[in-house]
């Protein structure tokens, strides 16, 4: 059993869970290092949060789980929650099934998260959890402590009549106990009494629309009011719940009113005629005065005022507010005991963008210096050092709108606050990077500056816009609110390039003190776990630490889809598309822009026969162009491929810059509607990694002699060499392996697929910024890895792979070996360290390569996979070395140079 592979289906099946995103499985993943030993895995933990530090050790082997070396604390919370055997350390698990285990490690992060090791900044003069439905106090999975709700604390006396708690018949895996697996029922109106001091306060209402005894989920119409405002009316949790993106089972809603001098806060709830209400939890929260409901009026924003709102209207303390979004825009869920004292959970972003242009997500641990605007309670730090911006190409940000999309109820007023910090070391003054605004197609902000609001680089700020959303034919109906970013390049600031780091959205009452909107529409679950929401491909890294191995696990390749899935039947239907057909590439000349009627003929329309590849991306198909004179090999970009826009539009740029005899050329592209088509020069003999171990058509491996795969090493390499230092900054590939090596009629190398490539670390904006880990599993540099800090040398961690691989004949990674051999990096290093290296050449080489030429070649290729950056060569020593094994496999032309 290949230990490897049980980390790749945790991780495969943590990813399609529905109860939470892709991304928390990525840093999940980035933040433990997976170190192999006869026990098991060890994910060690290390710095969690922002108000927390916590170190464990898990050692999973059959099922069974061990706490190493924890704090007491954590392991008192974890056999609270998780029937921890405090005697042997061990946590059993008896599933066979390994989603429940990945969820468990991941609430016990979470858990991990919760051991606070400062005081947050803000602490609520009022906090109520109550649990609905219980008789007992009891503690949440996240490590807060909820009353029960049968004491009259908070309840009338006369609770036991005119309400019945229940439990739920089901639970859902993914919904915590605490509070969700009790309810309380109502079959009339029933209020709950919160004393409370004068101020505003959250207002967070947790609902599992399970069955209830005899209740029916599904059946349950009611309405919710506090302190005058409607909540809630004829609302429906199961029909909520079955529209929400992404899918969960239970809810929380979050309200914000501000409570008079009466020091007390009402909550009624009131069954629909013939239905009854429910509530599984409720949590009141104070928050600082003058934070969101501002004293000092904010104007409205719009062009045109709607008619059925006052011209004179104003947000003020008389305003309740509905939280529908909160997001930790390019970075990670932040969880209630991450926040600064309110308790807020924050999202990740993804989920709202649209399209494939998704920006990159550079994160940076700075110090934040909070102000007297901005105090330090507005938002955790880790809000504020990650954001997401369009992307390093000047070229690329200007075509297109970094959107966000929203669903929203029509007819109310929104507040949107957008928290900005410029924490990349590049923009320290005004005029570096400004953008406008959009919302809903009109503009919000022409200039944004984040410098010039905060003041400096590291300091947070936050722009507050209330905007209109009309309701569509008089109807209320749920709409999409649109947020869209644009460089503003009247100014000429330094880049051309977009930042937003937070995102709250709000509904405010009407003027009717109401902030109830219809129910969705049903949303029926799909038929099967939703499989096309992504798929992860697994990197590992290996390196040798300390005499142990280590493997990294790493290398998300995540298709996303396009995330349009929405609960209305009354939402506009629109086209897919933003981008205009007029657009055109500055390198005129280089590269042919194809329309799609062409390609199409080229094709053949698209013909299965024609396809001479397939990959993750999409289809490559061979065509002729030119009166059928060229062939060329025709790249058609899923549109739900990993490859968005962002990569298609690198791989032009980068490709039209760069010309050598080893790379291969762009003839071409075409972008027309949601179409995205490369179209390259046809390289005969495919892919290395054919001719090294894959089998052909006709059932063979079609072996190339060891001299020939010499000289292909040696091309790759100039290749590399070229890329690495033919432009001031330099090309670095990110994506080095076997099948992005093609070889044309005259066995030439020639290295393809550059839509990962960035420009090199010197200047690079975004130096020291890490990006989503891309790469191949099998082929990731473990500094990169670990540090995410991006250099020329991991292209070489990833040639040392290529060069095992010509050397061995066998993938970089091969699940159905031996544990130890897995990782052909790994298991290479250890047979050179162990002097068996003839073990694991090529069988059909091993009377070919002279001993002074594997000699040198070894001693190159293990070099290259040196753990230290700095030990690794540079691409052109390796030609030289490469050259120097060429010459020695001919003893007589070998020289002393070597
Ligand atoms: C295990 O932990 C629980 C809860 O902290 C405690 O009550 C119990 O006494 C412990 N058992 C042992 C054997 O230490
Ligand atoms: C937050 O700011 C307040 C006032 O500036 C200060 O007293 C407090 O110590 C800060 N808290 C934290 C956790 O930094
Ligand atoms: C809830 O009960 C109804 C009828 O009582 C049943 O049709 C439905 O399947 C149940 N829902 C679940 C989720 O079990
Ligand atoms: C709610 O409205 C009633 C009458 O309109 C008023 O008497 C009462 O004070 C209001 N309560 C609050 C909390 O504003
Ligand atoms: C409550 O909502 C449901 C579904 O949205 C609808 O069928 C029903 O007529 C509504 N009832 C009232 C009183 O509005
Ligand atoms: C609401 O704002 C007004 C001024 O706009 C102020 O006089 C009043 O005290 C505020 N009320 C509360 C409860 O903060
Ligand atoms: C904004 O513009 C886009 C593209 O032109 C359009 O599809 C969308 O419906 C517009 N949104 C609104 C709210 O007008
Ligand atoms: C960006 O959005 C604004 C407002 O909707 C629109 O006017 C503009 O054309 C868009 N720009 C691009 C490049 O899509
Ligand atoms: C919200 O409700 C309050 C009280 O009913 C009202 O005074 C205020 O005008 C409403 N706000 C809006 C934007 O209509």
């Amino acid at each position: 059993m290949c230990l490897l592979a049980r980390a790749s289906v945790l991780a495969l099946k943590c990813a399609s869970a529905s109860s939470f995103g892709p991304e928390s499985c990525v840093s999940w993943f980035e933040r433990a290092f997976l170190r192999s030993s006869e026990r098991g895995l060890c994910f060690g933990f290390l710095r969690l949060s922002e108000y927390s530090c916590a170190r464990a050790c898990f050692w999973v082997a059959d099922l069974k789980l061990r706490v190493v070396g924890s704090s007491k604390a954590f392991c008192a919370r974890a056999s609270f929650e998780f029937g921890l055997d405090n005697t042997s350390n061990t946590l059993i698990f008896n599933t066979p099934n390994t989603l429940t285990i990945a969820l468990y490690l991941y609430s016990l992060l979470h858990l991990l998260s919760s051991t606070a090791a400062t005081t947050p900044p803000y602490t609520p003069t009022d906090y109520f959890l109550l649990n609905c439905g219980s008789s007992s106090n009891a503690m949440s999975q996240d490590g807060r402590s909820w009353d029960g709700d049968a004491t009259p604390k908070f309840s009338p006396s006369n609770i036991g009549t005119t309400s019945s708690p229940s439990t739920a018949t089901e639970q859902d895996s993914s919904v915590p106990g605490i509070p969700f697996l009790t309810a309380r029922i109502f079959t009339s109106k029933f209020t709950y009494t919160f004393p409370v001091s004068s101020g505003p306060k959250f207002i967070r209402l947790y609902f599992y629309p399970a069955n209830y005894s005899n209740f029916d989920g599904s059946k349950s119409y009611f309405s919710v009011t506090a302190a005058n405002y409607t909540l809630l009316s004829n609302f429906s949790a199961f029909l909520t719940v079955s529209a929400l993106v992404p899918r969960q089972s239970s809810l929380v809603k979050e309200y914000i009113l501000n409570v008079r001098d009466t020091q007390k806060l009402d909550i009624a709830f009131n069954p629909s005629p013939n239905s009854y209400a429910f509530i599984n939890g409720i949590e009141v929260v104070s928050i600082p005065n003058n934070f969101y409901i501002k004293g000092d009026r904010i104007p409205f924003l719009g062009i045109q005022q709607p008619v059925y709102i006052q011209q004179s209207a104003y947000f003020d303390n008389n305003t309740a507010l509905e939280t529908l979004y909160r997001l930790n825009v390019g970075g990670n869920d932040v969880s209630v005991n991450d926040d600064t004292g309110m308790y807020r959970t924050w999202h990740q972003d993804y989920v709202y963008i649209y399209g494939a242009a998704i920006g990159l997500v550079p994160h940076l641990e700075v110090p934040i210096r909070y102000t007297n605007e901005t105090p330090n309670y507005t938002a955790p730090a880790t809000v504020y050092t990650t954001a997401r911006t369009m992307g390093q190409d000047p070229n690329i940000n200007l075509r297109y709108n970094l959107t966000w999309i929203f669903t929203v109820d029509s007819g109310f007023w929104y507040l949107a606050r957008l928290h900005f910090c410029e924490f990349q070391p590049e923009v320290t003054k005004e005029n570096e990077r400004i953008f406008s605004v959009y919302m809903n197609n009109q503009t919000a902000d022409q200039e944004v500056d984040v410098i010039h609001l905060s003041g400096g680089n590291g300091i947070p700020v936050f722009k507050d816009y209330v905007l209109s959303v009309p309701p569509v034919d008089g109807l209320q109906s749920k709409v999409d609110l649109w947020l869209a970013m644009h460089p503003n390049v009247n100014s000429k600031p330094v880049y051309a390039d977009a930042i937003l780091n937070g995102l709250e959205i709000f509904k405010l009452n009407q003027s009717n003190g109401s902030l109830a909107g219809p129910n969705p529409e049903y949303v029926p679950l799909p038929s099967k776990q939703n499989s096309k929401m992504m798929l992860l491909v697994f990197a590992i890294a290996g390196g040798v630490i300390g005499g142990v191995f280590l493997i990294s696990v790493i290398g998300f390749l995540i298709f996303r889809h396009r995330r349009r899935v929405r609960d209305s039947g009354a939402s506009v239907v629109k086209s897919k598309s933003t981008k205009t057909n007029a657009s055109s590439l500055p390198s005129e000349g280089l590269c042919r822009r194809f329309s799609l009627a062409e390609i199409q003929s080229m094709t053949n329309n698209f013909d299965d026969e024609l396809v001479i590849g397939s990959g993750g991306f999409g289809k490559v198909y061979k065509g002729l162009i030119d009166g059928e004179e060229t062939t060329v090999a025709i790249k058609r970009l899923n549109s739900m491929s990993k490859q968005g826009a962002h990569e298609f539009w690198t791989e032009i740029e980068m490709l039209s810059k760069l010309r050598h005899n080893n790379l291969v050329s762009l003839i071409g592209y075409c972008e027309e509607g949601d179409e995205m088509i490369l179209v390259y020069e046809y390289i005969e003999n495919g892919t290395l990694a054919n001719h090294l171990y894959e089998i052909n058509t006709s059932g063979n491996i079609c072996h190339i002699s060891w001299e020939q795969r010499l000289n292909i090493c040696i091309g790759v390499a100039r290749g590399l060499d070229y890329l690495h230092t033919s432009t001031q900054q330099g090309v670095i590939h990110r994506d080095m392996k076997t099948t992005n090596i093609l070889l044309d009629k005259a066995w030439v190398a020639k290295i393809s697929d550059f839509g990962l490539c960035k420009m090199g670390i010197t200047s690079d904006f975004g130096t020291h910024v890490s990006t989503d880990i891309k790469g191949t599993f099998g082929y990731l540099d473990p500094e990169y890895f670990m540090t995410r800090r991006l250099t020329k040398k991991s292209d070489v961690y990833a040639f040392g792979v290529v060069l095992f691989e010509v050397l061995c004949g066998r993938p970089a990674v091969n699940m159905r070996l031996e544990e130890e051999q897995c990782s052909l990096a790994l298991w290479a290093q250890h047979c050179i360290k162990k002097k068996k290296l003839g073990q694991i050449i090529d069988p059909s080489m091993r009377d070919q390569i002279s001993p002074l030429c594997l000699t040198v070649f070894t001693k190159v290729a293990n070099k290259c996979l040196n753990n230290n950056p700095n030990g690794r060569p540079t691409m052109a020593d390796v030609v030289v070395s490469l050259e120097c094994a060429l010459a020695a496999q001919d003893q007589q032309g070998y020289t002393s140079r070597c």
